[in-house]
């Protein structure tokens, strides 16, 4: 088990630019920055990721990557695995939705619980990873940002202990990512395995609104060796590798 370095902060903007400019004044491997109150936090694609404090787990992780430069993509889907293995390991009944939001499935439903923003960072001791997690914990049905969210408190109908969770979440990341980093092509195809299998997309119709503007829909079949989403037409098979998917029809 790495040395983890826990900094917690009462209110910041956002946990990754904390994060990333640590990482440029040489934080080493596996500093991590929790937030109570995170304001102006960053989500994909441009958006923004704002939870009421004290009722989220919002918080980022330095890492230092030594594999080839062409399995980086896999960290985001490897963070997303690892949030659903500890999950799942607490009683939820959690999947992955390509690339890495953690949805919690409720009788028909799935709602999206958790998001992770991974940002490559350029620092003085080379390329650096800054991993960051917003899972809803506390939330209320009220306090929700939209409809299709929810929360652990919400899923479970009690109020879990944050850094519980933390600590289960950490644990899960650090064996996930240990065990990828140092493995070879061996590890990296187990978790390529692991991943597909807790991931709720494959097998799903889904629609994929690609960077450009163009759309593509069809039958999500499998996830490749460099982590793109394979979706089935009518035209053949495309590799998704960016952009926003959706589910189209329930399970
Ligand atoms: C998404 O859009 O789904 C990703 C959201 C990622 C939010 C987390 S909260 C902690 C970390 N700090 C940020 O500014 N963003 C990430």
């Amino acid at each position: 088990m790495p040395g983890l370095r826990v900094e917690v902060l009462e209110e910041t903007a956002s946990t990754n630019a904390v994060l990333t400019e640590r990482a440029k004044a040489s934080a080493p491997e596996w500093t991590v920055v929790v937030t109570e109150h995170q304001t102006r936090g960053r989500g994909r694609l441009d958006r923004t990721w704002e939870t009421p404090a004290r009722s989220a787990l919002t918080f980022s992780v330095l890492l230092r990557p030594t594999v080839p430069a062409a399995r980086w993509p896999w960290l985001p889907l490897l963070t997303g695995y690892a949030v659903t293995k500890a999950l799942v390991a607490d009683g939820y009944a959690a999947g992955v939705k390509w690339p890495n939001d953690v949805l919690i499935r409720t009788g028909e439903q799935e709602r999206k619980v958790c998001g992770i923003l991974v940002e490559r960072v350029e620092t003085p001791d080379g390329p650096a990873a800054v991993v960051g997690i917003g899972l809803n914990v506390a939330m209320t049905a009220e306090e929700l940002p939209v409809e299709t969210a929810t929360s652990l408190a919400i899923a479970k109908g009690t109020q879990p202990d944050r850094t519980g969770v933390l600590l289960l979440l950490l644990g899960t990341l650090v064996e996930a990512y240990e065990t990828w980093q140092l493995g070879g092509d061996p590890a990296a195809e187990r978790l390529r395995a692991s991943y597909s299998e807790s991931c709720v997309t494959v097998g799903r119709r889904v629609r994929a609104d690609l960077p450009g503007g163009a759309v593509l829909e069809g039958e999500a079949v499998r996830v490749d060796e460099t982590g793109r989403l394979v979706v089935r037409t009518s035209d053949g098979e495309s590799a998704v590798g960016a952009g926003d998917v959706v589910h189209v029809r329930a399970r």
